[in-house]
């Protein structure tokens, strides 16, 4: 797989004598770089969404001084540069609406830079995704250093997960249970290290899936962000990434069909976020490898879910890295012939190579195959008159007894209508009904809004009803669960049929046959969407009404349509 052929990318920017090579040196010089620097060792991107407005990715300048020290060790010269870093906790209306932008931020620095290789610095949920598809476009050596998940939340003694008690505390607080004081320590005690989210929520999700794809180093996904081995790790990535460089070992040769199959087995196995669904799909579509929602569905089916982590389990990411961390999983699912083995990973060995001897120091935490904490660990892709080109759901966050279900819907036309209802007195509702939500996917919000696992009403909370179907175009946060169907596409906003549903329409869920059929007929549908017109919130940007004019569906990862796959990078005009 290796191109050694082909000269390095930086020397049509360093070589020679030239006014061009003269000002390319010089520049840099102003940083005091000596000549040698330039005498054709690999140039490495250091790529890093550290931002202390993406407190998950505060600490990423910190590991990037590790990964230079790799780079030099190993004879390359590191180079950092900083990239729109979109905030799950911080950027409104949803870090979901900027991961293309970032992607274009990423993939344009790498084509306009000097670098032979890059090293991808990420952690929050949309930074990882928007690193690799920028890489992707590129197709050069690349590896991802995850920033690795917080410390265990404690509060009074409790382990709690990012997120998992939030809304305990604010109704106890209101309830005036909890004291002011109580409360501001919870958000202390709730965030207590550097590093993002540590459930196995999207962030820890994606970084897992880094991991799975042979993209980051073994353990990539769950060492804390604190512990001193994530600095190891940052060091090693260092001196990998000169070698790949050095070796012309593209992106694409890792990001191959077998490393996306072995990502989704891996999500099924540890529970990971349906997020994970859009990422990868966007991911692959930009390397050039064909991979759709049956993927998802054919692949993971099988898988049992044998870790056990919040938000639908009991234990945190760093209970998970003491177990044994992702490469048990691996080894688990490599033995039970679920892995591609052969697949190549940045270090050169391959998977099985690498998680081969993987050893489990907690099976309450890692459990063993045949004692997983559910059954059926993949995500189910729904179809029918309501989804025609699919929605997905996960069963193992699912109520059981709602797997099949007929029930009549309960209409939200925007999470704003959802707001100012749901709680209403005479809103016709039972623990029956399906609450149908509309216009929040990736037009109708824009940026395809984490609101799809809509809170119940609380007459039915106070009747001790805890889960009911929920179907929408939006997302769910990686950290809920419920019997939730997302990603509906078409969305409603682009006139699919969930536009059409009215109040009262009787609706069949049917899990394992993976139907979801809204009982009107074609006729009546027909009729309902005479003259249909979009329900849109304005647009604040001319970025908004790029991403609106340009963004996929949820079947095809969100990207926007003129993100195709790869191009070469290696012709640059020169502009002086
Ligand atoms: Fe950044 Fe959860 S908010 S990882």
């Amino acid at each position: 797989m290796s191109k050694t052929d082909k000269p390095l990318r930086s020397r049509q920017w360093y070589e020679g004598n030239g006014k061009s090579a003269f000002m390319h040196r010089s520049w840099m010089k102003n940083q005091g770089m000596p000549d040698d620097v330039f005498d054709g060792r690999p140039i490495i991107g250091i790529c890093n969404t550290w931002s202390e407005m993406t407190p998950c990715n505060a600490h990423l300048r910190d590991l990037a001084e590790k990964v230079k020290f790799g780079v030099y060790e190993a004879g390359g010269f590191p180079v950092e540069f900083p990239v729109l870093s979109p905030s799950e906790s911080q950027s409104r209306p949803t870090a979901m609406l900027y991961r293309n932008l970032a992607a274009m931020d990423v993939e344009e620095s790498i084509r306009s830079y000097p670098i032979d290789g890059v090293v991808l610095m990420a952690g929050c949920d949309k930074t990882t995704p928007s690193l690799v598809m920028g890489a992707a476009s590129c197709d050069l050596p690349a590896i991802l250093v995850s920033g690795g998940p917080m410390l265990n939340g404690v509060v009074k003694g409790e382990r709690v997960g990012s997120g998992t008690a939030v809304f305990r505390w604010v109704e106890e607080l209101n309830a005036g249970t909890m004291s002011q004081a109580d409360f501001l320590a919870a958000e202390a005690g709730h965030s207590r290290s550097a590093g993002s989210c540590m459930t196995m929520g999207t962030a820890s999700t994606m970084a897992a899936m880094v991991e799975a794809l042979g993209l980051g180093l073994f353990q990539n996904a769950a060492i804390p962000a604190v512990d001193s081995r994530r600095k190891q790790l940052s060091q090693m990535a260092g001196r990998e990434i000169v070698g790949l460089a050095k070796n012309r070992v593209d992106i694409s040769s890792i990001l191959t069909r077998e490393a996306f199959e072995n990502a989704i087995r891996v999500n099924a196995a540890i529970g990971g976020s349906t997020n994970a669904v859009l990422h990868l799909i966007a991911i692959a579509r930009r390397i050039g490898v064909e991979l759709t929602l049956d993927d998802w569905d054919r692949l993971g089916r099988d898988v049992p879910t044998i870790v056990d982590l919040m938000p639908s389990g009991r234990f945190l990411m760093e209970d998970f890295y003491y177990a044994g961390g992702l490469p048990v999983v691996m080894r688990a699912l490599g033995e039970r012939g679920l892995l591609h083995r052969d697949a190549i990973t940045v270090t050169g060995q391959t998977v099985w190579e690498q998680v081969r001897d993987a050893e489990v120091y907690d099976k309450e935490v890692i459990r063993n195959w045949d004692n997983p904490i559910r059954e059926q660990g993949g995500i189910a892709v729904l179809r029918g008159n309501l989804a025609p080109r699919g929605a997905v759901l996960k069963p193992s966050a699912a109520s059981p007894n709602l797997f099949k279900h007929r029930g009549k819907a309960v209409v939200f036309s925007s999470i704003e209508d959802y707001y100012k209802r749901i709680n209403a007195a005479d809103l016709d509702v039972d623990e029956n009904s399906i609450l149908v939500l509309q216009n929040c996917g990736p037009k109708g919000y824009p940026g395809m809004a984490e609101v799809g696992n809509m809170g119940l009403p609380k007459k039915l909370l106070e009747k001790g009803v805890r889960d009911m179907i929920r179907i929408s175009d939006a997302r769910m946060s990686g950290t809920a669960y419920g019997t939730v169907i997302l990603h509906v596409a078409p969305e409603a906003a682009e006139g699919g049929p969930l536009a059409f549903v009215r109040n009262g329409d009787w609706i069949d869920v049917d899990i394992e046959a993976r139907t979801l059929h809204l009982d009107v007929s074609d006729a009546e549908l027909a009729r309902r969407s005479e003259g249909f017109e979009p329900q849109l919130p304005p647009i604040n940007s001319g970025y908004q009404r790029l991403y609106r004019s340009h963004v996929e569906q949820a079947d095809l990862g969100c990207d926007f349509d003129f993100a195709d796959e790869s191009r070469p990078l290696s012709v640059q005009r020169i502009s002086h």
